[in-house]
């Protein structure tokens, strides 16, 4: 069965009346025109639908819990949305702890991850009742049952383990030993479960947690990663006499964002996971362990498009032609930093005839800001509105303001409604944290 992150654009993506492109019941060219541009559009109905598939997808195995991968975006209106659809939250700093929060989601419903937790952040999870915290390393299992004994609290803990799989997005290898920055080797986790067992007593381990990649198109991977961890489930049941009952897989499932881009659905994931899993549990005699997934691109990813307006144009002699947009590396870094390709349509001219081939750049000042290289349009006009789709994941959260440039701001529509949920930034916000020391005060 198909699911929602094999598409290209939003599920509600069509051409109107006026000939125009609509989402969410919204022109698109109506909205540019109301909030301006550079602006991203997150549509409501395709983020319940992926929700909705993952939440179906794995309904044979009850003891599943959902949990969004924050760091893909990041607002408290996506927050109340995914929390509204009953998934918990993975979140990776205070920022986000903070923003999860204030949507009011249940915080026992939040598990903290990262590799260099600090003091400061591991402290407001404890305070605010983050749910588990996924413990990355040996000073991270020091530290935090320091605080926690100075809480006089036992908290909640996964072990992230580096599981030995190594994931190229496509394909992947499993080697007996990765040096990823993340996570315990799985020669450490003795230990660390010794050390948990018999020092650290304001800790309690729950279970293991991995992650294997991001953008990934294989499915048979995930199979060996719950091989893996449950075999570990029972190897420190045997070893330790201790009774762990809950896997996390991490994230990572892939999206269409082009269309030469075949994710698979969650739908085949579910059934790779769930099989191999009932498989393990046999296989290794242990109880059915909760089983946690941190889908953050396909979650968000599809449901957002960005809309920038067409400006100046050059048709280099015998070479490209080039026409630069509004926005561009600062508000989508993907291109530029990782040679991420994207798919765009001309929002008031969707339907006319494909007329050229051109590069898409961005505004800001380095060579490298490229947002599209050779996409294929119909004849071009500054004022045009170009949407990228695809937009939704890994774009606003990666945002910056290089070149002083203001971050754009997102709807959300729905229903022919949209509202903002991130204004626009001012110029008197971007020098709002600015000080000028007296001394420099021109008298
Ligand atoms: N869980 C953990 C522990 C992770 O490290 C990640 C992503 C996820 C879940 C969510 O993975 P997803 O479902 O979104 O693939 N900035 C990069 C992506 C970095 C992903 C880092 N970790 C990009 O723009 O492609």
């Amino acid at each position: 069965m198909k699911s929602t992150n094999q598409s290209l654009k939003p599920l509600t993506t069509k051409i109107n009346d006026a000939g125009n492109l609509e989402i969410g019941g919204c022109d698109l060219i109506s909205l540019a025109e109301k909030y301006g541009t550079p602006l991203y559009v997150l549509d409501e109905e395709t983020i319940r639908n992926i929700c909705k598939d993952y939440k179906n997808a794995f309904k044979s195995y009850p003891k599943t819990k959902m949990m969004y991968a924050s760091k893909a975006l990041c607002t408290m209106a996506v927050s109340a949305i995914a929390a509204n659809e009953g998934f918990g939250f993975d979140v990776v700093s205070s920022g986000e702890i903070y923003t999860v929060y204030k949507a009011g989601v249940d915080m026992s419903k939040v598990l903290f991850n990262g590799n260099n937790k600090s003091f400061d952040e591991l402290t407001l999870a404890i305070e605010l009742g983050v749910g588990r915290i996924s413990v990355d390393n040996f000073f991270e299992l020091s530290l935090l049952n320091e605080i926690a004994k100075s809480h006089n609290k036992v908290v909640d803990i996964l072990l992230r383990i580096t599981p030995g799989i190594e994931c190229h997005t496509h394909e992947y290898i499993q080697t007996g030993h990765l040096d990823s920055k993340f996570g315990f080797d799985l020669t450490q986790i003795d230990d660390a479960v010794e050390l948990i067992l018999n020092d650290y007593t304001n800790l309690k381990l729950h279970g293991l947690h991995a992650h294997i990649g991001s953008q990934i198109f294989e499915t048979l991977i995930y199979g060996d990663e719950i091989e893996i961890l449950v075999k570990e489930l029972a190897r420190l049941d045997e070893k330790f006499n201790i009774k762990l009952n809950e896997i996390n897989v991490g994230g990572g499932l892939g999206v269409k964002y082009t269309n030469s881009d075949v994710p698979p659905s969650t739908y085949e994931i579910a059934d790779i996971i769930i099989k191999r899993l009932k498989e393990c549990i046999e296989k290794y005699g242990i109880e059915p362990p909760t089983l946690f997934l941190e889908p953050g691109r396909s979650i968000i990813s599809t449901a957002g498009v960005t809309l920038y307006t067409l400006g100046s144009s050059k048709q280099v002699p015998k070479g490209k032609k080039y026409f630069a947009v509004d926005g561009g590396m600062a508000d989508n870094a993907r291109p530029s930093m990782y040679r991420a390709e994207y798919f765009a349509q001309v929002a008031n001219k969707p339907d006319y005839e494909l007329a050229q081939t051109v590069t898409i750049a961005g505004r800001f000042c380095e060579s490298g800001d490229i947002l599209i290289n050779n996409i294929t349009l119909p004849e071009l006009e500054e004022g045009d509105i170009l949407c990228v789709y695809n937009t939704g994941a890994y774009n606003y959260s990666m945002a910056s303001n290089y070149n002083r440039v203001q971050k754009p701001a997102m709807v959300l529509v729905n229903n022919s409604q949209s509202d903002i949920i991130i204004k626009r930034e001012t110029l008197e916000d971007l020098i709002s944290l600015d000080v000028i020391p007296d001394r420099l005060k021109n008298k």
